[in-house]
C-alpha cells in the first residue's frame, strides 16, 4: 500500500508550525474568490452545491486564504457555490479527470466508487453528532478508506465534516409514523443505500441532484425530500415543503475531496502544508454548521414552516434495521468501521 498523503505530513515536518495560532480570525464571506495575486498562483477550483451563506463555503474560502499564505502564493482556492460547476454526481467526474481540483460532497456519492463508504451513511448508526465528529477526527483509522479511491478514481478524501442531522419534509402533512410516508415521493441522494432507506421508511424514492429538488417539489413531481434544516431552508425548500418532521434518521458526513492528480503535482512540502491546514478547516465547517442550523430554523419559522417533533423514531429505526445489518455484515472493513462508530457512540451518547 502506498504511503498515505494525509498521514505522511507528520513525517515531512512541521512546515507551517504556528499557522493555526495566527489563523484564528473570522472566516471571510466575500466574493468567494481568494484573489490569485501573482500570475504564478495556481487557483484550485472548489465545487460546491450549496449557497455562499453555508459554512462549508466559508471554510473553502478560508482554505484558499491560508493555502496562499503557507505556500507563498503558489496555490489558492476559488469556491464555486450553487452547483455552478454542476451537481455533485456529475462534478465528481471532473475531479477524477483533474479539471476540477476540490469539491465538497455528500457521503452517499462516494458509495459509487467504494461501497465501504456506506457505513457512515446508514440510518441511525450514529447516536449523536459528537460521536460522528469523534470518528471523523480519527484520521489514522479513516486513512485506508480515505485513500482507497486514489488509484482507481484519482480522488483523495482530505477530510470529513458534520453535515447536520437529516429529517424528512414534504408539502402535504406532518410525518409521525412510517405510514404517514406512504405514497409520498421523496428525493434522496444518489446511492442505493439512500434509495433503500427511504423505501424501508415507507416512501417512494426519487434520487436526484440537490439542485433539482426545489423545482421538482414546486411543480408537484416530488412531495418532499430529506435533509438538514440548513439545506432545507437555504435552498428555499422550506417555502414549498413546509412540513418538517424530526425523524432524525441520518447523521451523514460531507467530505472535502481533492483530485489526486492535482495533489501529486504539488511539492511534498506544499502537500504537507495543505494537510496541516485541514483540522482547522474542518473545525470552521463544523462550528459554523451548528450556528447556521439555528438561523435556518428561525428563518423557516418566520415564513410559516411547521416543525413536528412528535415522531415514532423507534418505528422508523425498526424498519431500516435490515439495511444496516446487510450493509455492515458485508465485509470486515465495514465491520471495523461500524465498531469504530460503536466506540464513539459509547463515549458520546445521545443527549
Ligand atoms: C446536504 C449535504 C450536501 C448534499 C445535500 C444533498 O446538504 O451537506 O453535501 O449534497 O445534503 O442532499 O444532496
Amino acid at each position: 500500500m502506498k504511503m498515505s498523503k494525509v498521514l505522511m505530513t507528520g513525517a515531512i515536518g512541521l512546515v507551517s508550525l504556528g499557522l493555526a495560532a495566527c489563523g484564528g480570525g473570522g472566516s471571510s464571506s466575500g466574493s468567494g474568490s481568494a484573489d490569485a495575486g501573482s500570475g504564478a498562483t495556481k487557483v484550485f477550483k472548489l465545487a460546491f452545491n450549496q449557497t455562499d451563506q453555508h459554512p462549508q463555503y466559508a471554510a473553502g474560502v478560508e482554505l484558499g486564504k491560508r493555502l496562499e499564505e503557507v505556500t507563498d502564493g503558489r496555490y489558492s482556492v476559488k469556491v464555486y457555490p450553487n452547483e455552478q460547476l454542476g451537481g455533485q454526481a456529475d462534478v465528481i467526474q471532473n475531479l477524477s479527470n483533474g479539471t476540477v481540483e476540490l469539491m465538497w460532497v455528500g457521503g452517499p456519492v462516494l458509495e459509487g466508487f467504494n461501497k465501504d463508504f456506506v457505513v457512515f451513511n446508514l440510518p441511525y448508526v450514529f447516536d449523536s453528532v459528537d460521536a460522528q465528529l469523534a470518528v471523523l477526527s480519527d484520521q489514522e483509522a479513516l486513512d485506508p478508506l480515505f485513500t482507497s479511491i486514489e488509484d482507481s478514481k484519482q480522488i483523495t478524501v482530505l477530510a470529513g465534516v458534520n453535515a447536520g442531522v437529516r429529517n424528512v419534509y414534504n408539502s402535504k402533512h406532518a410525518v409521525r409514523t412510517p405510514e404517514d410516508l406512504n405514497g409520498l415521493k421523496i428525493r434522496v441522494q444518489q446511492s442505493d443505500s439512500q434509495v433503500r432507506m427511504i423505501e424501508l421508511m415507507g416512501a417512494v424514492a426519487s434520487p436526484m441532484n440537490n439542485g433539482e429538488t426545489y423545482s421538482a417539489m414546486q411543480t408537484g413531481v416530488l412531495d418532499g425530500a430529506e435533509n438538514n434544516e440548513v439545506t432545507w431552508d437555504a435552498l428555499k425548500h422550506s417555502e414549498v415543503a413546509k412540513y418538517y418532521s424530526y425523524t432524525r434518521h441520518l447523521i451523514i458526513p460531507d467530505y472535502l475531496l481533492m483530485s489526486t492528480k492535482a495533489l501529486d503535482a504539488m511539492s511534498q512540502e506544499d502537500q504537507a502544508a495543505l494537510m496541516e491546514l485541514l483540522p482547522e478547516i474542518q473545525k470552521i465547517a463544523n462550528d459554523g454548521f451548528a450556528a447556521f442550523t439555528q438561523e435556518s430554523i428561525d428563518h423557516a419559522t418566520s415564513i410559516g414552516a411547521q416543525f413536528n417533533d412528535d415522531v415514532d423514531v423507534a418505528a422508523f429505526k425498526a424498519r431500516v434495521q435490515p439495511l444496516v445489518d446487510e450493509s455492515v455484515n458485508e465485509n470486515d472493513v465495514r465491520k471495523g468501521l461500524y465498531d469504530l462508530i460503536q466506540q464513539a457512540n459509547a463515549a458520546n451518547p445521545a443527549k
